[in-house]
């Protein structure tokens, strides 16, 4: 009989992680569960920063981007040590199940944690990146589209009245979700991404082609993986001799509240999660697909999925065949 839960929010902050949080904390007590909030992450657990969270502390969080119980990307939880000390403050507080709300680099921890911990250890996929296997979506990557979309819309403006090159960096280290879906929606010419060979040759090919066809403006969106935006821009300028500016958009596409989809996508994680756990499942992380809730390993979940590959190629054609 499951008694005592933690959650705990590693990595990167994702807009949708408070909805996350509230959910955990409110259907876990509805089912007579005690429910704890680690602080900041594997840190926290590490220095037993543990406290009990009653259904009203998170009351208005909903609306809320960041963490209420804050992150960390946590050196010491690496270490046999450092775990050692995560486990012993686990066991202190009698908890029987652990929830991690993060990435790639949270559910590793996890699964190593599961195998040295007799305590049951479920994810949630909670990363703008949107790079995990085993979920359509992970939480706060549709906010962070819609950010980095709201900004772009305000840099076309400008690129239109002054008939100008704009190059747009934004977040995705190793993945081009963000990169693909801001520079479809928002009618960027060209898109620049990690698993997508580019030649700058070509790109600026098609610029000199576009402005004798017409073609006054130009964005490229880039992924921060591929290339700063100044490299791109100045790269393009040397080849085309056209006046070309950069911007980076960088910790503003993880804040700010979370969209209907992320606050729904958190509190359908939550819950499902506290659900797991109740079940015995363990070692695997809660992912949607097909609007389905589903568990996945965590070996597997930490790997990229070739069906989303498979999705960023077709938007990304279908991206160049619509900015002709
Ligand atoms: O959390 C994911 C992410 O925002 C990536 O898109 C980005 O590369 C990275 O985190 C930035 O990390 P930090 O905030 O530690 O600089």
């Amino acid at each position: 009989m499951l008694k005592k839960i933690a959650v705990l929010t590693s990595g990167g902050d994702a807009p949708g992680m408070n909805a996350c949080i509230r959910a955990v904390v409110r259907a876990g007590v509805s089912k007579g569960i005690e429910v704890f909030g680690v602080m900041r992450g594997y840190e926290g657990l590490i220095d037993g920063e543990l406290k009990s969270m009653a259904l009203r502390s998170v009351s208005n969080i909903i609306t809320a981007g960041g963490t209420i119980i804050k992150t960390s990307r946590s050196e010491r939880f690496l270490t046999k040590e450092g775990r050692k000390k995560a486990i012993e403050n686990l066991d202190k507080y009698k908890i029987d199940g652990l929830i991690v709300i993060g990435g790639n680099g949270s559910f590793t921890g996890a699964h190593i944690l599961q195998q040295e911990w007799q305590g049951m250890v479920v994810g949630v996929p909670g990363t703008i990146d949107n790079d995990l296997s085993g979920t359509d979506y992970t939480l706060g990557a549709d906010t962070a589209v819609n950010t980095a979309l709201g900004a772009m819309d305000k840099i076309r403006d400008t690129v239109h009245s002054m008939e100008r090159i704009f190059v747009v960096e934004v977040m995705g280290r190793q993945d081009g979700f963000i990169a693909i879906r801001t520079g479809l929606a928002g009618g960027a010419e060209d898109i620049l991404v990690p698993d997508n060979d580019y030649r700058i040759d070509d790109i600026c090919e098609d610029i000199k082609k576009g402005r004798k066809k017409g073609k006054v403006s130009w964005i490229v969106v880039v992924a921060e993986g591929v290339a700063s935006a100044e490299e791109i821009a100045k790269l393009i300028h040397e080849n085309t001799d056209f006046e070309v500016r950069h911007v980076t958009l960088g910790h503003v596409q993880r804040g700010g509240s979370p969209t209907a989809f992320d606050r729904i996508l958190g509190s359908r994680f939550g819950a499902a999660a506290v659900e797991a756990l109740i079940n015995g499942q363990k070692d695997k992380a809660i992912g949607i697909e097909s609007d389905q809730i589903v568990l996945t390993d965590f070996t597997k979940a930490c790997q990229h999925s070739p069906k989303k590959m498979v999705l960023d190629r077709e938007l990304y054609r279908l991206t160049k065949l619509l900015a002709t």
